[in-house]
């Protein structure tokens, strides 16, 4: 049944940046599809209440505090994945920051530094770790979030653009490079979407007005609205899909 295709029934995903937000809607909507989640950020308090309602679902979960930036955060998280629940199916690689607001060419060393270390090096660690048990298992769908910020040169935050432009090369090279694997890596890259992140972009008039004259759909997303194609990439139903990113902004890159 075509719909079956869909479904994640005992498969196990990873989460990051999942306590809230766009990675808590993925993380739930794998659950719903019948995945075990691993949800993980930094802040375990904030974590075990997403775990809680993944298991309200009849799922699996764990939540595991982690840095997306520090190498051994990330290895962990793989490590305790595997050991509680024996897999690797999806990644989710959802973390991101920005620290900084304003124009590119004021931005300090170290807010470049830590963007780049979240938003890039994290998404790769994580991409690292998880592809050696997804190798083995010859199986896995790793999913980078990116943003049409990194499509498109976007408003006062210029290095997240950057970072996020890198994102989707990275998901090519890793496209490429685990294919003959049989691990597809995919991007989403969502436009303005209302979130604790996003709120210095939706709560400023002179960037909201501008965003939703030209966005057809004449609004902002929602975390839920992400879902679809998150569960689209992390099944079979995307079979022969690797190395895309799918843009989801109510059509304001149009
Ligand atoms: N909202 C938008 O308009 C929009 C548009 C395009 C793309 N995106 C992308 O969507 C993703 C999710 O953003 P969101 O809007 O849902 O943000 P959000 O609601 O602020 O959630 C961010 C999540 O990331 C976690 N996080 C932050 N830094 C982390 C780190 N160093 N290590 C691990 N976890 C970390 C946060 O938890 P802790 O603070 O506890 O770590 C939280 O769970 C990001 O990749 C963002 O770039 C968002």
């Amino acid at each position: 049944m075509p719909l079956d295709q869909f479904r994640l029934d005992n498969r196990v995903a990873v989460v990051t940046g999942a306590s809230r937000g766009i990675g808590r809607s993925i993380a739930l909507g794998l659950a719903g599809a019948g995945a075990d989640v691993v949800v993980a950020s930094r802040k375990i308090q904030d974590l075990e209440p997403v775990a809680e309602e993944v298991r309200r679902l009849g799922r699996r979960a764990l939540a595991v505090a982690t840095h997306t930036g520090r190498r051994e955060d990330t290895e962990r998280l793989i490590t305790t994945t595997t050991r509680e629940l024996g897999r690797v199916d999806v990644l989710v690689n959802n973390a991101a920051t920005n620290p900084a607001f304003g124009p590119l060419i004021d931005i300090t060393p170290e807010a470049w530094d830590k963007i780049m270390e979240v938003n890039v090096k994290g998404c790769l660690l994580l991409s690292q770790h998880a592809a050696r048990v997804m190798m083995a298992q010859k199986s896995g769908s790793i999913i980078n979030v990116s943003s049409t910020g990194g499509l498109r040169v976007p408003t006062m935050i210029g290095a997240y653009g950057v970072s996020k432009a890198a994102v989707i090369m990275l998901t090519k090279v890793l496209a490429r490079e685990l294919g003959p694997f049989g691990i597809r890596v995919n991007a989403i890259a969502p436009g303005l979407i209302e979130t604790r992140f996003s709120e210095a972009l939706w709560t400023n008039e002179k960037i909201l007005g501008p965003y939703l004259e030209s966005t057809p759909l004449g609004r902002t997303g929602t975390p839920d609205e992400m879902v679809g194609a998150v569960l689209y990439l992390a099944s079979d139903a995307s079979a022969y899909v690797t190395g895309h990113t799918i843009v989801l902004d109510g059509g304001t890159l149009a």
